[in-house]
């Protein structure tokens, strides 16, 4: 075997070790988590991806109070659904419209068999959010109320008049929601939770700026 073969075995080991731990609730850091996408994508990861204990946390109570479905509003390359995928049998979907995360989170889906997630490349128009019980958002549209330099890339139109009405959407898809429907939020999303949702602040104490809110 080359150098060059082992090393990549001995990587690929690494990662199945690392997707056991998270099945088994063992502890896994986000330098690890992130190792599986590339550089460009890891270093966003502070500002800009779920950390592991909380996607962990928001999987769990998406399925304790009886999500089936749930949808990642802003999906970046995946975190969050790969993360719920391993620790729960949640059905996952995520939309993002940055073509380059899709395609490494895709990447990422295929060479570990990650069950029950889809990745989608488009924006609010192409979900329907009628086909779910569970949204999940990490502030996806706050980006657009940044200056240029701190975005994530320019291969998408920002602006804050667009994230205002991706914000409205949002609420206006959650007005609909069926009874029952779970909402997890980390750091909010810009609107607010539409009348008919209950907040349950003790399911999220102990994780700042996780939040849970279930419609009667
Ligand atoms: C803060 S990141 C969160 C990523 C992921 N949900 C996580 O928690 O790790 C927000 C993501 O939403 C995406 N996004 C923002 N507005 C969007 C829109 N209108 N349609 C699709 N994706 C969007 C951004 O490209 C970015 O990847």
């Amino acid at each position: 075997m080359t150098a060059r073969a082992s090393g990549s075995t001995s990587r690929n080991e690494a990662r199945r070790a690392l997707f056991a731990d998270l099945a088994a609730g063992r502890v896994v850091s986000d330098i690890a988590f992130d190792r599986l996408y590339p550089e460009r994508i890891r270093k966003l990861s502070d500002r800009y991806w779920t950390p592991v204990d909380v996607a962990r946390r928001a999987a769990e109570l998406f399925a304790k109070h009886g999500a089936r479905r749930v949808l990642d509003i802003g999906a970046g390359m995946g975190k969050f659904c790969v993360i719920a995928a391993i620790t729960t049998d949640l059905e996952l979907s995520g939309v993002e419209h940055r073509e380059n995360l899709v395609a490494a989170g895709r990447e990422v889906l295929a060479t570990y068999a990650i069950p029950r997630v889809t990745l989608i490349h488009g924006t609010l128009d192409d979900v329907d959010f009628d086909a779910y019980d569970g949204f999940y958002l990490f502030n996806p549209f706050e980006e657009g109320t940044f200056s240029p330099s701190e975005w994530v890339d320019r291969t998408v139109p920002l602006s804050e008049e667009r994230a205002a009405g991706d914000v409205a959407r949002v609420e206006a898809a959650l007005a609909r929601a069926r009874r029952g429907a779970c909402v997890v939020t980390f750091h909010g999303f810009g609107g607010t939770i539409p009348k008919g949702f209950t907040h349950l602040p003790e399911e999220t104490r102990g994780i700042p700026f996780l939040r849970l809110w279930v419609k009667d």
